[in-house]
């Protein structure tokens, strides 16, 4: 079955959303199968976001990453990547929609609450570097 990387972000912990979150995650049927709350290393924060290395708001992100404890999951279920970042929802706060995490909790571009693996190799790299 189809497994992808959810991280509940530091603003997601710090505003108390995890359970909320996990809820919405267990109630659509998938299942949490690994679940670590970490303090991020300043090497996996930027390894993680590798692919926005070069982008302008690169800084900003790793900081805003390692402000806090963040909530790694793994999160299984058919067709779990797609249907996550549908939950998800847009990264720009003028386009998520409510009823998704985003559109529901969050305001900012930056603090955004949660990530979501967006393909399955991403998925696949991201589950190796969080929890192997
Ligand atoms: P991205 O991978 O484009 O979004 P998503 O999280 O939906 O896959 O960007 C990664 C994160 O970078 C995003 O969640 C928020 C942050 N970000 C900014 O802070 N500013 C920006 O202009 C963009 C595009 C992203
Ligand atoms: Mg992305």
């Amino acid at each position: 079955m189809e497994k992808t990387f959810i991280m509940i972000k530091p603003d997601g912990v710090e505003r108390r959303l995890m359970g909320e979150i996990i809820s919405r995650i267990e109630k659509k049927g998938f299942k949490i199968t690994r679940a670590k709350l970490v303090k991020v290393s300043k090497e996996l924060a930027e390894e993680h976001y590798i692919e926005h290395r070069e982008k302008p708001f690169f800084g900003e992100l790793i900081d805003y990453i390692l402000e806090g404890e963040v909530m790694a999951m793994e999160v299984e279920g058919d067709f779990s990547i797609e249907i996550m970042r549908l939950m998800i929802g847009h990264r720009d706060p003028k386009v998520a929609l409510p009823g998704t995490i985003r559109g529901d909790f969050a305001h900012s571009l930056t603090k955004n609450i949660i990530h979501g693996s967006d393909s399955i190799e991403s998925a696949e790299r991201e589950l190796k570097l969080w929890f192997d």
